[in-house]
């Protein structure tokens, strides 16, 4: 062990012992993106008033999330002895008096919001946090540290074993590591699954010097947040996965790129690159080793394409965010023109793993070919909309059902977005394709980085392919026709498709233009039809219902239905006038009238109106 790292993790734990053996309670507020977005930080605000109101002992710290994301803000509670923690649950503004008076001044428990016991035995009203349905099943190492440590700290990442895997490949090896991490099987997690290994071998054979790390944080997929839970909860564990990547390439540089939409995961990383430098871990002769490596967290300006690797290059270059032409690869020529290693926020974060307990370990928990475990968010259709992180090869049924909770108001599934908008969309009936590479690979599509999006049979398959090929052709960077182009013409014809206008060749039109787009320059362009493509394959009859009879089974295509008020004396349809925004509900005789060219099917009136309005097809 390095002497000056075993004095620098030495110290962090006995400042977190020293804070644990205080007789202080310690309160932790999840305070990540989600958290914020549920009100995190007014019950931060109200936690802190009340506690200097009353005048309370309490140490206050925030935590990155456990993944219950629709349950923030969540809060644990360590006891004073030090030797308890329980988590809770939706602590709003208003409930801090009450939780307080229970969890601190009486030193008891608030079972009302409680998750689960996280350190300590279960009592009759509160179980392990381990046996939580939630829970269950997730096998936490990337997120081991994720609601339990400050990312702020660089001591609580330390005082949990943060950089012991970097200092174990110090004594190693370039070529070496490369082996383990050949060993264990480590996929790319950003959605392609290259082998990390075989990657960071081509950066160490490269020629010309100085060479780059690249980490891949621009998270576009809509649908996807694992990388944010992972910079927002543990940035300590990114930089010393770039840290143990430069030690087996002999990169001198590296670059964490985050879009400019996770303003929190750029303060928590660019503090966790401070810190790091400030104790040693960055910058030259790290922790007295003779080696060197910084980092530079980039803020990209959230264009979807510069999520692919070269795209994004070119971005840190200075130049116009354009995918180029490969060859030559990053590898070869990247930043700067020099050679270049880019992967995925979670592939970084996967190797301290590898390296502190082996490749044995890491690729156990999986019987599948793909290794290790994966994170995943799941969004849409779900009750419960958060993030796990479990082993490979749990089907997708079993994520909706076991931790997203059901589709709600028992509305049946009606199918699924795996991997993003390039992916592709597939039905309920593929609903227990194991989440692992293969599967997705056979049908044309991939399992992408993590984000599963499920729709309901509320849903119209036009419209999302609509709103798909919308997002590409918005994302679209410009530079080949066959793609700008290609995705405009498409979405031109899915919106008339969508508002009544279909044609019989229309669907003709479309294969054309997926086998036209896969000459597109690069991956944008060449899987932008994939969700048409798929749609085409899985829900055709939902095209021709809307091309020949010009009926949308959903109703819920604006271009497809009208709104009509059955019964005109109804006394809410006053209310219903009051609400529409572009007064399309007008006085008629004793009753009420629907102004047809008026109305934009906002629905605002049947929420106040229900008994008195409804929708009937447009073309009928
Ligand atoms: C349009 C497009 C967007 C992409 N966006 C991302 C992204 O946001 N994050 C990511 O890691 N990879 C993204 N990729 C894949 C990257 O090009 C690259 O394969 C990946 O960063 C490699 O990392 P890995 O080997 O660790 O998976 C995107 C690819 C394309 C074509």
């Amino acid at each position: 062990m390095n002497d000056r790292f075993a004095a620098i993790a030495a110290g962090a734990r006995e400042r977190r012992d020293a804070s644990r053996s205080s007789g202080r309670p310690r309160i932790a507020l999840c305070l990540d993106t989600s958290s914020r977005a549920r009100g995190g930080e007014a019950t931060l605000a109200a936690l802190r008033e009340a506690v200097a109101a009353r005048g309370l002992d309490v140490e206050i710290a925030t935590t990155g999330s456990w993944g219950f994301c629709w349950l923030e803000p969540t809060v644990s509670v360590r006891s004073a002895a030090g030797s308890r923690t329980v988590l809770y649950h939706s602590l709003t503004p208003d409930r801090v008096e009450e939780f307080l008076r229970a969890v601190i001044v009486e030193a008891g428990e608030f079972p009302e919001l409680a998750l689960g016991v996280v350190e300590g035995p279960a009592t009759d009203r509160i179980g392990l946090l381990r046996d939580h349905p939630f829970m269950r099943g997730q096998v936490r190492r990337l997120m081991a540290n994720c609601g339990r440590i400050d990312p702020a700290s660089i001591d609580d990442a330390l005082a949990n074993r943060a950089y012991e895997g970097f200092v174990t490949a110090l004594d190693m090896e370039p070529a070496a590591i490369i082996e383990l991490m050949l060993e264990s099987g480590l996929g790319g997690r950003g959605g392609g699954g290259f082998p990390a290994g075989r990657k960071w071998d081509f950066l160490r054979n490269a020629t010309a010097d100085p060479r780059y790390l690249v980490c891949n944080a621009d998270e576009g997929d809509p649908g996807a947040w694992v990388n944010r839970i992972l910079m927002e909860g543990d940035p300590h564990l990114i930089v010393e996965g770039m840290l143990i990547a430069a030690l087996a390439t002999h990169a001198v540089e590296g670059y964490v790129y985050i879009r400019h939409e996770y303003p929190l995961a750029i303060e928590r990383m660019n503090e966790a690159v401070r810190q790091a430098r400030e104790r040693g871990l960055l910058g030259e002769d790290i922790l007295g080793s003779g080696k060197t490596f910084d980092l530079v967290v980039f803020t990209g300006a959230g264009s979807y394409v510069c999520g692919e690797e070269t795209g994004l290059i070119n971005s840190i270059d200075g130049y116009r965010g354009m995918p180029r032409i490969r060859p030559p690869f990053p590898a070869q020529a990247g930043l700067w023109n020099l050679p270049t290693n880019v992967n995925n926020v979670e592939t970084y974060a996967n190797a301290p793993l590898i390296l502190r307990e082996g490749a044995a370990w890491w690729s156990s928990v999986s019987d599948d070919d793909a290794k290790g475990t994966k994170m995943f968010t799941f969004s849409g259709a779900v009750n419960q909309s958060g993030c796990v992180e479990i082993p490979f090869g749990l089907s997708v049924r079993e994520l909706l059902e076991r931790y997203g909770g059901g589709v709600p108001g028992g509305v049946p599934l009606k199918g699924y977005q795996p991997g993003g908008p390039l992916s592709g969309i597939l039905p309920a009936a593929e609903a227990d394709l194991p989440l692992t590479l293969a599967p997705f690979r056979e049908r044309g599509m991939f399992l992408g980085s993590g984000g599963i999006v499920f729709f309901d049979e509320t849903a119209s398959v036009v419209d999302l392919c609509t709103y798909f090929l919308g997002f590409a052709e918005d994302e679209s960077c410009g530079r080949c026709t066959t793609c700008f182009q290609g995705t405009q013409r498409a979405v031109e014809i899915l919106r008339r498709i969508a508002s009544g206008g279909g044609r019989e060749t229309d669907l003709d039109k479309l294969g054309d233009l997926i086998q036209t787009m896969i000459w597109s320059n690069c991956l944008h362009g060449q899987f932008a039809p994939t969700t048409v493509k798929l749609a085409l394959r899985e829900f055709r009859s939902e095209f021709e219902t809307l091309i020949r009879e010009k009926r949308d089974p959903t109703r819920s295509l604006p271009g497809m239905i009208a709104y009509e008020i059955t019964n005109p004396t109804a006394p809410a349809l006053a209310g219903a006038a009051a609400v529409c925004p572009t007064a399309a509900i007008v006085a008629d005789g004793a009753g009420h009238a629907i102004v047809d060219e008026l109305c934009i099917r906002c629905d605002a009136c049947r929420e106040v109106a229900p008994e008195a309005i409804a929708i009937r097809d447009r073309f009928a």
